[in-house]
C-alpha cells in the first residue's frame, strides 16, 4: 500500500478525493444545545438533526457517495420484476465474494430477521460469536434461542497492541462443540465487531472458524456489514496479505462460509442489504420468505436506484484509497486523543473513534449510565452526535435486573469521505476540553424505559443539575463563542 510522506515532520491521513456537493451545517449556541437533548431526553438517537452540528452517530447510510455512484442511479430499471439493475448487482456480488446464491432484504437487520427464522429449528438453541450486535442479538432471542459471545480475552479490554481483537477464541469454540454441539444453531462472526470499538477478526480466524465449523458439520455465517474496514486492516495488520488484491480477500471469505450477509447502509455505501449463500437447502428456504416480508426476489425491499448505487458501490470497496480512508482519519483521532491521555479503545478500529466511558467518568457507576452521560454532555460541548455503545444498549433481564455492559463506550462514527480534517480537530479539541472539566459530569436515569431496543426511543433526565454547571463553566472558558 503506498502512502503520502509530508515533507514536514507530521504525518497526516490525506484525502484522495475531493468534495464537489456539500450540506450547509448548523452549529448552535450552547443555550439551546442543552434544551435540544433535554427536550430529546438525553438520547442522542432523539436529537432532530437540525439542531445538530456533527453527526457522528453512525456510518449507517451516511457515508458519501461518489459521482459515480450518484450517476449510476440514473440508470436504474424500475420493475417489479426482472429488473435489469438487481442482475447487475447480483452479477457483482457473484464476482466479489464467489458465493452461490443472492438474495436481496431492506437492510441488515432484515436479513438477520430472516436468517433466523430459517436456522433457528428448535428450542434451547445457541449461537455461538465473537460478539453481538444489538439487532442480531434481538432476532434471535426473538426466535427462542441464546447467544454465546467466545471472543478473545483481548477483545473486552479497552486498551490494547493485540490487532484483532475482533477474534473468536477457537479454545471457547471447541470446548463449546463439545459440550453442546446439537444445540448450536450456527456460529456467527461479525466482521469489525461494532460494539467493542469497530475491532477486525483476521483472515487465520475466518480460515480457523471456517475449518472448525466444516469439520463439525455446522454453519458458518459472517456478518460483513463492517467488512470495508476489516478488509483494510486485513490488508495493513496481517503481513500474508500485504500484497494479495482486496478482491481475492472477499473471495477468500465468500469460499470460507455458509452464509455471509450484510447491511448496505454501511457495506457499498447505499441502503439496502443483502444475504449471500453457498448452500441450496438454505438459500431455498430463504426464498420463500423474502417475498412474503422484502419484496419479489428482484428487489427485497431495495429501491432499484439504491441498487445501482450498491453495485458500484460495492465495486469501490476493491480501491484501497476508498477503505483506507475512515480508518486512517480514525486512526489519527486515536493517537491524538491518547496523546492528551483521554482514554479511548486502542488499538484503533474501523467504524469511528471510541471513547471509553468508564474511565473517562470513573466517579460515574455503571448503574447510572456513563456512556449515555458522556455523550448528552458532548452534546451540549460542542453540537456533536455521537452514540452511546454501553449498558443502555443491552436489554433489562426478564427478572428486572440490569445486565452491565462490558464496555461502556461512546462511538464518535466517522462515516467515509464526510468530515474534513478540521472537523477530526474541532471534534479532538472539544472531547480535550470536556475530559479537562470531566468532574463536571454526573449521571442519568431513565424517565421512559422501552421493552425492547431501549437504547432508540428511551428518554433519561440527568441525576442533579449537572448540566447546567457544565454550560456555565463552558461559558466561562469560551465567552461568546459557539
Ligand atoms: N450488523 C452490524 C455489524 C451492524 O453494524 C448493523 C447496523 C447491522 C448488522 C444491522 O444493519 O442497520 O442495515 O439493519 N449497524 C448500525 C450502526 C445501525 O449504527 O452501527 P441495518
Amino acid at each position: 500500500m503506498a502512502e503520502v510522506k509530508f515533507f514536514g515532520n507530521v504525518d497526516l491521513p490525506l484525502e484522495m478525493h475531493k468534495v464537489r456537493i456539500i450540506q450547509k451545517l448548523n452549529l448552535l449556541p450552547i443555550d439551546e444545545r442543552l434544551q435540544s437533548i433535554t427536550e430529546a431526553g438525553n438520547n442522542t438517537f432523539l436529537l432532530k438533526n437540525r439542531n445538530v452540528f456533527l453527526d457522528m452517530l453512525t456510518d449507517s447510510g451516511t457515508n458519501a457517495m461518489s459521482d459515480r455512484q450518484l450517476a449510476a442511479m440514473m440508470t436504474a430499471d424500475d420493475s417489479y420484476a426482472g429488473s435489469e439493475t438487481f442482475y447487475r448487482l447480483e452479477a457483482k456480488i457473484h464476482d466479489i465474494f464467489g458465493m452461490k446464491h443472492f438474495l436481496p432484504a431492506h437492510q441488515g437487520r432484515a436479513c438477520e430477521s430472516l436468517l433466523s427464522q430459517v436456522l433457528i429449528t428448535k428450542p434451547n438453541q445457541i449461537v455461538p460469536m465473537n460478539y453481538h450486535f444489538t439487532t442480531t442479538k434481538a432476532h434471535i432471542c426473538r426466535f427462542g434461542a441464546e447467544i454465546d459471545e467466545i471472543i478473545i480475552d483481548a477483545g473486552l479490554e479497552a486498551t490494547s497492541t493485540v490487532p484483532f481483537k475482533g477474534d473468536m477464541d477457537m479454545n471457547k469454540l471447541s470446548d463449546l462443540i463439545k459440550a453442546r454441539k446439537d444445540d448450536i444453531a450456527f456460529v456467527r462472526i461479525e466482521a469489525g465487531t461494532n460494539l467493542i470499538g469497530g475491532q477486525p477478526v483476521s483472515m487465520k480466524n475466518y480460515r480457523d472458524v471456517s475449518k472448525v465449523c466444516r469439520e463439525n458439520g455446522i454453519i458458518f455465517m459472517i456478518d460483513a456489514s463492517l467488512l470495508a474496514d476489516n478488509l483494510y486492516f486485513i490488508k495493513s495488520r496481517e503481513q500474508a496479505y500485504k500484497d494479495t488484491p482486496i478482491v481475492e480477500i472477499m473471495r477468500e471469505i465468500g469460499s470460507l462460509c455458509d452464509v455471509l450477509y450484510f447491511s448496505a447502509r454501511k457495506l457499498g455505501c447505499a441502503r439496502g442489504g443483502g444475504i449471500c449463500v453457498n448452500n441450496d437447502e438454505i438459500a431455498d428456504r430463504l426464498r420463500e420468505l423474502v417475498p412474503l416480508y422484502e419484496g419479489f426476489l428482484t428487489y427485497g425491499g431495495m429501491s432499484v436506484r439504491e441498487m445501482e448505487a450498491l453495485t458500484v458501490g460495492l465495486d469501490e470497496t476493491l480501491d484501497i484509497d476508498m477503505i483506507s480512508q475512515a480508518p486512517q482519519f480514525i486512526s489519527h483521532m486515536v493517537d491524538e486523543l491518547s496523546a492528551l491521555n483521554i482514554p479511548v479503545v486502542t488499538p484503533a478500529g474501523g467504524l469511528g473513534c471510541h471513547l471509553n466511558a468508564r474511565e473517562f467518568l470513573d466517579h460515574i457507576p455503571q448503574s447510572k449510565y456513563p456512556a449515555g452521560a458522556l455523550a448528552s454532555a458532548l452534546y451540549i460541548i460542542s453540537g456533536i452526535r455521537g452514540m452511546e455503545r454501553g449498558t443502555l444498549s443491552e436489554q433489562r433481564n426478564p427478572d428486572g435486573t440490569e445486565p452491565l455492559a462490558n464496555m461502556e463506550l461512546v462511538r464518535l462514527a466517522l462515516p467515509r469521505r464526510v468530515f474534513t480534517l478540521s472537523q477530526v480537530k474541532y471534534t479532538i479539541d472539544r472531547v480535550n476540553w470536556l475530559y479537562q472539566n470531566r468532574e463536571l459530569v454526573g449521571g442519568l436515569e431513565f424517565t421512559e424505559e422501552p421493552k425492547i431496543l431501549r437504547f432508540f426511543f428511551g428518554r433519561l433526565k440527568p441525576d442533579s443539575d449537572w448540566q447546567t454547571k457544565l454550560v456555565a463553566k463552558f461559558k466561562a472558558d469560551f465567552g461568546d463563542s459557539l
